[in-house]
């Protein structure tokens, strides 16, 4: 038998971290409990893409709800003037924190795979993926949840009934609203895919092209929907008249959705993970995102680094070397926690980041290729994030989808509202590229009644002087842009600064460091390639992200919106 032997000096810091970390943890309980007794920030902030649902937020505050009132507001808000990005024709999480007690939890009403679906359903006969089935029309769409996913806010948390909340979108539904940069954008990048579909057709667009920025667009179907769930809650949606109208189209064109899979649909609620950086608690987003354990491991790899002061060279490096390890066991071991294993406690230990550490070398980059495994999951490009505190400090973090911009583009006749085309944030095949250039692995494989991995990381930082909310839409860099985010906010920063920060990325695979034109120098650039990383430097920028604070400390309220697109609004009051 093997001798037992005291811990060396690393077990003794673990030990030591391990108690620090439980000691800070009682303190900031007593501490929440005390000020949740106490203090209360007084004003409201809300940040989201556009300024309608920034406003209709407000609106439903104003009447007397509260924060999970206006989260609903500004989703359905959303999902009326932001059909790129968000919908009821999709899904997403809501992370909610109650300021009463400190209870926090995600709504998770991520889509799920129709019954009828299987492993192989995008393959042709010879294998090969038929990516237009993936991502365009009917059996793109996974069962939406959004409508539940407002049910059980209204009915678990708000003060209002649903139907109150519902009011401003069933309004702008009715009287319209304009096209701004975003959706001309974007409307032009699947415009042909739109004209396949005469409902979206018919809807969206200017006599059948491209509608100008400033065009008003009305939506009578969709405000008749919203109005049934009004009337009758979720099961307004998902039984009855608009649920005949959603089966009969989608069927009609091919998909395989059935009223059984709507009915039967249901919300879950998922414990947030939490990890410990600086003097922080991070609360965020758990599978069936990926976001939140990738943001722990990196952020457990990059605790021993005073990250904010290094050279700005190594300082990319490190938290690059991070981001690449990280994605790594994103792709080999993340799914939906319901149908695969996955080993959270482990990925989100600080003995196994110590371990990850120790591979990175300060002046070399890893290739991806020496670190094992190579496969990477799929996932889209546009969705929606915004983020709330209210007057009594409760906090919402909403980070919603209908996967790559206008989903599916397929608009069941008589709805008013696209389906998603979230069945590509499956893996397809193993091993195939996706619409994105990324491939899948088995965790991620399509079954019935499954959920897709997810990079929606809406997250919260919790702390004695500040408690603040962050999250952003785009695809595979949602993570990597709530890490920057969150190292932001350590600084010291306020939320406009987190939100217009130029952005880097790296995902493991493609091994390489993406940016925005302004994240580096030139001479940094070079510094990085002689490490030995590929860096690519693009015109293009990505996320749309959406923060707000409350610092304890001086009583301020503050938030920013992304200045990337010109219709976001942060509106404190
Ligand atoms: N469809 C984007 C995501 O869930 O990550």
């Amino acid at each position: 038998m093997g001798k037992i032997q005291a811990p060396d000096r690393a077990g003794y810091r673990l030990i030591f971290k391990g108690l620090n970390r439980v000691l800070f943890c009682l303190l900031l309980v007593a501490a929440s409990t005390l000020l949740a007794a106490s203090e209360k920030p007084g004003k409201a902030a809300i940040a989201s893409a556009h300024f309608m649902a920034t406003e209709a937020g407000h609106e439903i505050l104003a009447r007397g709800g509260n924060a999970f009132d206006a989260a609903i507001a500004v989703s359905a808000a959303l999902a009326v003037v932001e059909p790129t990005s968000s919908g009821i024709g999709g899904g997403g999480f809501w992370l909610v924190h109650r300021a009463e007690d400190g209870f926090e939890t995600m709504i998770d009403a991520r889509e799920q795979a129709p019954a009828a679906a299987h492993k192989d359903m995008y393959l042709d006969e010879e294998g090969n993926v038929v990516r237009d089935l993936a991502v365009n029309g009917p059996l793109a769409g996974g069962i939406p949840g959004e409508i539940a996913g407002l049910q059980h806010l209204a009915d678990h948390y708000g003060r209002l009934p649903l139907a109150a909340s519902l009011q401003p979108a069933i309004r702008i539904a009715r009287e319209g609203f304009p096209v701004d940069d975003k959706f001309h954008a974007l409307m032009n990048y699947r415009i042909d895919v739109i004209k396949r579909w005469p409902a979206a057709a018919e809807a969206y667009l200017a006599d059948g092209e491209l509608p100008p920025v400033g065009h008003i667009i009305r939506l009578p179907d969709l405000a008749w929907v919203l109005e049934n769930v009004a009337e009758h809650g979720a099961k307004g949606f998902y039984t009855g008249p608009v649920a005949e109208r959603v089966i009969e189209g989608v069927r009609a064109a091919g998909g395989i959705w059935t009223m059984e899979d709507l009915a039967s649909y249901t919300v879950k609620e998922r414990d947030p993970i939490r990890t410990m950086y600086g003097d922080y608690e991070l609360v965020t987003a758990p599978p069936p995102s990926s976001g939140g354990v990738a943001i722990a491991e990196i952020l457990n790899i990059l605790e021993p680094y005073p990250i904010n002061e290094l050279d700005p060279v190594l300082r990319t490096h490190l938290i690059v070397e991070a981001m690449r390890r990280a994605y790594r066991d994103r792709a080999i071991y993340l799914g939906d926690p319901d149908f695969v294993d996955i080993p959270v406690e482990m990925l989100t230990s600080q003995f196994y980041a110590d371990g990850l550490r120790a591979s990175i070398r300060p002046d070399r980059a890893t290739p991806s290729s020496m670190l094992a495994g190579n496969d990477q999951v799929p996932e889209g490009t546009d969705t929606t994030h915004f983020s709330i505190i209210d007057a009594e400090g409760n906090m919402v973090a909403a980070t919603l989808t209908v996967n790559t911009p206008f989903g599916s583009c397929f608009m069941p006749p008589g709805t008013g509202f696209v389906v998603n085309n979230e069945m590509d944030d499956f893996s397809a095949k193993e091993g195939e590229p996706n619409a994105y250039g990324l491939i899948g692995f088995v965790a991620n494989e399509i079954q019935p009644f499954k959920r897709p991995l997810s990079s929606m990381t809406p997250t919260f930082m919790i702390g004695e002087d500040k408690r603040a909310v962050i999250g952003t839409p785009g695809g595979s860099r949602i993570i990597t842009m709530v890490l920057l985010g969150i190292l932001d906010f350590m600084r010291g920063n306020e939320p406009e600064s987190w939100v217009a920060l130029p952005r880097f990325h790296h995902q493991y695979v493609p091994d390489k460091v993406s940016a925005e034109s302004g994240a580096f120098t030139p001479g940094q650039v070079e510094a990085l390639q002689a490490m030995g990383h590929e860096v690519e430097v693009r015109e293009r920028t990505w996320g749309n992200m959406h923060g707000a604070m409350w610092n304890l400390e001086t009583g301020e309220v503050t938030a920013g919106s992304d200045p990337r697109w010109s219709s976001g609004r942060a509106i404190v009051k």
